[in-house]
């Protein structure tokens, strides 16, 4: 709780995004971090892994990019920052929660690396705006990266509708709806990764896996996009819960 509260106290997070509750989702995110370091290792490497696996591809790329345009890089725990300035003369890490880790790296690389307050949504300052309109557009000259993002999106703006008083299958439209529009914007980018959590999984005996992006990988792979990676992340290992579960991880990039 004392650790949270610290966490909380160094978290810098958008006013409205604050007032949705993102600042305290950060902290808590930063002191599980802290605690489940030994059991979410791999899954961290794996996704700096992945991230370095598509911007060396976009490097490779006739019109290669000079500028990196990472979303959901905050609280900078699996964005592996020194590979990535190799590839890029610029990397901007957009979030609506930072970390203090995220502005020392700013202040390291000045001009180099900078902290984009951003809701990559447009929705949270009003949720009941229509996602194809609210979706901010990427810049069009930028390797483009959503990590471990996409799931999230509509949590939060999701149980504030819910709190308005929208019936519970509009909520689940309109949160399906962000989702896609978030997809879409990364589909106009020239360069691009998506890191998903595409189901949620239970050891054995537990219950079947849950599909949390159905359909998602059969539109991405019709669309121009190449599965790269997968792995499992223990996300709630034995101990932690009463139900242990875990994330089936999916890198993309096109
Ligand atoms: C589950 S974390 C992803 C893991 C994260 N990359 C890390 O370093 O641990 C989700 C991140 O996305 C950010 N986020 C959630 N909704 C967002 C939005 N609408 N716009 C921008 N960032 C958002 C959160 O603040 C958080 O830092």
């Amino acid at each position: 709780m004392i650790a949270e509260l610290f966490a909380w106290w160094r978290t810098d997070c958008l006013p409205a995004a604050r007032r949705l509750g993102y600042r305290r989702e950060a902290a808590a995110l930063v002191v599980r971090h802290r605690r489940l370091g030994r059991h979410w290792a791999d899954h961290l490497a794996r996704t700096r892994a992945a991230l370095l696996t598509s911007a060396r591809q976009a490097t490779r790329a006739r019109d290669a990019p000079k500028r990196a345009w990472i979303m959901g890089a905050g609280l900078l725990h699996d964005v592996p920052l020194d590979q990535l300035l190799d590839c890029f003369e610029r990397i901007d890490l957009v979030d609506v929660s930072f970390a203090p880790a995220a502005h020392d790296a700013a202040r390291r690389y000045p001009g180099r690396v900078a902290c984009v307050m951003q809701d990559v949504t447009g929705l949270i300052a009003d949720p009941l705006r229509d996602p194809r309109d609210a979706t901010p557009p990427l810049p069009d000259d930028a390797w483009c990266a959503s990590v471990n993002l996409l799931s999230q999106l509509p949590l939060l703006p999701c149980d504030a509708l819910l709190q308005q008083g929208l019936a519970e299958p509009e909520v689940e439209r309109r949160g399906r709806a962000l989702q896609h529009a978030h997809v879409e914007a990364l589909q106009k980018a020239a360069h691009a990764c998506l890191i998903i959590e595409y189901a949620q999984t239970h050891p054995p005996p537990g219950p079947a896996d849950m599909i949390l992006l159905p359909g998602l990988p059969e539109r991405l792979g019709a669309s121009g996009w190449r599965q790269h990676d997968s792995w499992h992340w223990p996300l709630n290992p034995r101990g932690e819960t009463e139900l242990p579960e875990g994330r089936a991880m999916q890198a993309w990039s096109r």
